[in-house]
């Protein structure tokens, strides 16, 4: 099995020297150069391309929200559902034309996809105006990779499987500044059947606690006031470390460091949360009323072939402890429809979960054959129109209960984070719980807690006015 390599802080130091060095290289020509980072898939993945951000800035590329007229392109992909493979190519394929425009453009394809075989060599044989393809696991090393790109002139390609890595002090550019990521650790050991993060993010390795504590104080007294701690599944935070430290106890930490901040986290593992997870919660004031809790399937058959490690019942024990504890939790939760041998009536089962449960907001996801996981292989006889059927009738059903639960904000007053102006002209929050709500008010107020009593609701957000 491959093994975590912590990364020696020297070999950071090189990295940014050799930003430095590129940084001269691009001062030879006139004008600022400006790069542009598309981000897919997961927060892990948003938190990722921060980084790639910080290292772009130490080279002196400022930052467009287009591919037209930019200098570098960088992707960075998801290979979660073979929809968001699609994407990828499909722009990938578009900047064919981009790039005629301007042959001096590099074009850099980073992330899940990146570090498969398969897709590696696509990108090589029918993409060749890819300049740059590297994965998730050597991210540390992307200002060597284009150093080495432009020095070269030729393609480069650093998507060999090697161990999975834990950097420290990779500069960080945030995209907003009231909310944060923040990774506690990185890879998944679970192999769900069906998942191929395991296979590109590499084996579950966490960071050091004082790493972590540093970050969230310099967020904290930098005026964050919403940090997300993530994870595949933050549940097993620690155990690779032998500290004898777990994610309860780094909850506890995180929400003694000073400030006006919530705490989020994500992604929660029923197999590996409990009471201990549920007392931290609730003791921790910091910590957000919120709980996403991935159920998967309502058939203890199916989530045994998923390889869950937890049954119907055993999650909705949870369930119970959960809100025993924490009476009003925003519960949410990951489903997926159509997974390979999934009878009628084992989709009834999932149905019945998400009315047992109602949770308050549910994302629903059609099982999608990923390259190389045992799931490909299974025999898989519903036909797609019945699954298709199924997925509309559990996506409406959960509408209906999301609004109903929607219901009971009405008339009540919360403390909410005012975030940011919708579309629309109104401005956006959120509850503590990560509701959205619209509300009527000065763009000044944009950054500050407001209490803010609800008027309406939709099945995906409430309406509400400052008191
Ligand atoms: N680590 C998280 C999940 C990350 S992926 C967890 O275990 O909960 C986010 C969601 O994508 C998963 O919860 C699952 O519902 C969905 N998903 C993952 N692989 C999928 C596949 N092959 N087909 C369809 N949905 C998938
Ligand atoms: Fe994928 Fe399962 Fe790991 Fe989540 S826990 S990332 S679903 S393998
Ligand atoms: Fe996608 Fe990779 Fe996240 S596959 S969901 S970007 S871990």
């Amino acid at each position: 099995m491959r093994k975590t390599l912590t990364i020696d802080p020297a070999e950071i130091d090189r990295q940014l020297a050799l930003c430095d060095q590129i940084h001269a290289l691009l001062d030879q020509r006139p004008g600022q150069k400006l790069a542009f980072v598309d981000t897919y898939g997961c927060q892990q993945n948003e938190a990722d391309s921060e980084r790639l951000r910080g290292y772009l800035a130490r080279m002196g590329y400022a930052f467009t929200d287009t591919e037209e007229g930019a200098d570098l392109v960088l992707l960075n992909t998801c290979a979660i559902r073979e929809h968001a493979e699609q994407r990828v190519f499909g722009n990938v394929g578009a900047l064919s034309h981009t790039k005629r425009r301007h042959p001096q453009q590099i074009l850099c394809v980073c992330g899940c996809m990146a570090q498969q075989d398969h897709v590696a060599q696509r990108l090589r044989q029918s993409f060749p105006y890819v300049d740059l393809v590297f994965g998730p696991q050597v991210l540390w090393q992307f200002p060597q990779l284009l150093l080495e790109k432009v020095t070269s002139g030729k393609r480069v390609f650093a998507t060999e499987d090697v161990p999975g890595t834990v950097a420290e002090g990779i500069p960080v550019v945030r995209q907003n500044n009231l909310k944060a990521w923040v990774s506690i650790m990185y890879g998944c050991n679970n192999f769900c059947t069906y998942c191929i993060v395991p296979y590109v993010r590499g084996r579950e390795r966490s960071r050091q606690p004082e790493e972590i504590l540093a970050e969230v104080r310099q967020l904290a007294a930098a005026g964050y006031k919403d940090i997300t701690l993530l994870g595949q599944n933050v549940n097993s935070y620690g155990k690779d470390l032998g500290l004898g430290v777990d994610f309860a106890w780094l909850l506890e930490q995180v929400n003694a460091i000073a400030g006006d901040f919530l705490i989020r986290f994500m992604t929660s593992h029923p197999k590996d949360a409990g009471e201990r997870l549920f007392d931290a919660m609730a003791a921790c004031e910091k910590v957000a009323p919120v709980l996403h809790l991935p159920f998967q399937s309502g058939s203890s058959r199916v989530l045994k072939a998923m390889n869950r490690g937890y049954t119907r019942e055993g999650y909705l024990t949870l369930v119970d402890q959960l809100r025993q504890r924490i009476p009003d939790i925003v519960l949410t939760s990951d489903v997926i429809v159509g997974f390979p041998g999934e009878t009628q009536e084992e989709f009834e089962e999932t149905m019945r979960l998400i009315e047992t449960v109602q949770y308050d907001a549910l994302f629903t996801f059609i099982f999608s054959p990923r390259h190389g996981t045992p799931a490909e292989k299974l025999p898989d006889p519903m036909p797609k129109e019945q699954k298709s059927a199924n997925f509309q009738r559990l996506l409406q059903r959960q509408n209906e209960i999301s609004r109903a639960r929607h219901q009971r904000y009405i008339g009540k007053t919360y403390r909410c984070l005012v975030d940011g102006q919708g579309g629309d002209g109104r401005l956006t929050a959120r509850t503590a719980g990560g509701r959205l709500v619209h509300l009527e008010a000065d763009t000044e107020l944009v950054g500050t807690w407001q209490q803010v009593k609800m008027t309406g609701a939709s099945n995906w957000a409430l309406f509400g006015t400052l008191v």
